[in-house]
């Protein structure tokens, strides 16, 4: 849209979050407030995007890079203040202004759609997002008038208790003809009992110069719910986690228990998956088809194709391929790449190694460091020794290799396709298929290390 501008407000501390974070980076379903705001903003395709920046304003610019201009608010001085800030950038700007607070992360791109279609077709100097709330404490109140449009906002502070029983409240999300917000923020003061500039007061001041504005009412109420404090936090990320599970059956995938799964937003799961409960799928994660995953996985930043079963186990940063189980008990770590057909089966951990296809490690193992072929059994219990005490070193084991029960794998080492190993062997250097060892070369003897000052 050419002729939109959208400015989102996040310079406040949040003083009722009690933290070091500024409040819009606070985390929601994986992912800071702001980015779910601005993703919901950037659907919409405005010409320019403005973020109003204050309380740890550094913090908040590095986090928002090339996705929008961020402006600078010394001094907290209340939302219309805010937004004076972007001002300079507006004054030649005859379009729509799309204004919204940080603090609603849940706010979908087409409620603000159809907020911004009903200003332009009533043409009307703004339309205000509403809804009504069963318990509106802590929003501004929505006064109307008798045809239905908004006389003014009032915040919780300065109602009477007339305006306090009204239920249908501010959220904070408004469109606005650029000209006529720019003359109405001219007018705003603060004698109110915050003593702050209320960017809701441009309502009643355009009421007065006879401009309309349109009240567009959320029939989710959920979708506009302002975060201040922890506790809204948390109920925010319970309703975000609930649509995202619904978002993911949509797309063909069984949920057995929606009440107990996270799932990230970013997280791409195929069809005919099945979510077991207890399980948290974070960050970038892609799940293929026909794959179950649960319960009591933990899969962080991961690619796990299709037909794998994940049960009780942490993956996090690995990259598996079709038809893998792991678990239950397992934990593989970052930098590991599992191929097709492989199992990783109970307390056994994997990290920084390559597991070739079909190749089992199915009880009581720690693999670090590997790069293990294809057809490949490792026995009960078989350790790499991977760390000399100074450096990580690296095995590599050939297809088709049987190792028993108890092989200890004291790397450098490098065990030729086909070797085959009875329980209790410790290898170690070039071992080959026909069991001769040789040692290894090039192992670095300790080096002490410099006693700590
Ligand atoms: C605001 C609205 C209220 C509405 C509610 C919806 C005003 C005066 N009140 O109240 O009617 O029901 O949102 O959630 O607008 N901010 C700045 N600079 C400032 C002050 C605030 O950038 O000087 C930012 C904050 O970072 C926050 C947003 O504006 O993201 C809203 O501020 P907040 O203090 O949370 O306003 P509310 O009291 O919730
Ligand atoms: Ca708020």
């Amino acid at each position: 849209m050419k002729d939109l501008v959208a400015v989102i407000l996040a310079a406040g501390q949040g003083t009722r979050m009690y933290s070091g974070l500024p409040k819009v980076l606070h985390s929601v379903a994986g992912q800071p407030m702001l980015d779910h705001v601005l993703e919901a903003i950037e659907a919409l395709e405005p010409s320019r995007i403005f973020v109003v920046t204050g309380f740890m304003a550094d913090k908040v610019h590095e986090h928002v890079g090339n996705r929008a201009t961020c402006v600078d608010q010394p001094r907290r001085l209340g939302t219309a203040h805010a937004v004076r800030m972007v001002v300079p950038n507006l004054e030649s700007f005859k379009g729509n202004v799309i204004i919204t607070v940080g603090d609603t992360p849940l706010i979908r791109t087409d409620t603000l759609r159809e907020l911004i279609k009903r200003r332009r077709a009533h043409n009307v100097a703004a339309a205000v997002l509403t809804t009504e709330l069963e318990n509106p404490a802590g929003y501004g109140r929505i006064v109307r008038n008798r045809d239905g449009t908004v006389r003014k906002i009032v915040e919780e502070k300065d109602t009477n208790v007339y305006e306090a029983a009204i239920k249908e409240i501010n959220t904070g999300i408004y469109v606005f003809d650029c000209q006529k917000l720019l003359t109405a923020l001219k007018r705003v003061g603060n004698k109110n009992a915050q003593r702050e500039y209320y960017l809701t007061d441009t309502i009643e001041i355009l009421g007065k110069i006879n401009e309309e504005t349109e009240p567009v009412v959320a029939d989710d109420s959920t979708e506009t719910i302002g975060v201040n404090s922890r506790e809204e936090l948390a109920r925010a990320e319970s309703i975000l986690r609930r649509r995202i599970a619904y978002s993911v059956m949509d797309q063909g995938v069984t949920v057995i228990d929606p009440s107990t799964i996270y799932i990230d937003k970013q997280v791409h799961i195929g069809r005919d998956s099945v979510i077991h409960p207890f399980t948290m799928i974070q960050g970038q994660c892609e799940i293929g088809e026909r794959s179950e995953i649960g319960p009591h996985a933990h899969i962080t930043n991961s690619r796990i194709g299709s037909a794998c079963s994940l049960r009780f186990c942490c993956v996090d940063h690995a990259e598996l391929g079709n038809n893998i189980t792991v678990g239950p008990y397992a934990s593989v770590r970052p930098g590991t790449k599992i191929r097709d057909n492989a199992r990783i089966g109970t307390f056994v951990e994997v990290t920084r190694s390559d597991i070739g296809n079909a190749t089992d490690i199915l009880h009581l193992s720690y693999i670090g460091d590997a790069q293990i072929g294809k057809d490949v059994s490792i026995g009960a219990a078989s350790v790499t020794v991977n760390f000399d005490g100074v450096k990580k070193n690296r095995t590599r084991i050939g297809d088709g290799v049987f190792l028993g029960s108890k092989t200890t794998m004291v790397a450098p080492l490098d065990i030729e396709p086909g070797a085959r190993f009875a329980h209790n062997a410790s290898l170690t250097g070039r071992v080959r298929a026909g069991g001769a060892q040789t040692p290894p070369s090039g192992i670095q003897k300790k080096k002490t290390r410099k006693p700590r000052a």
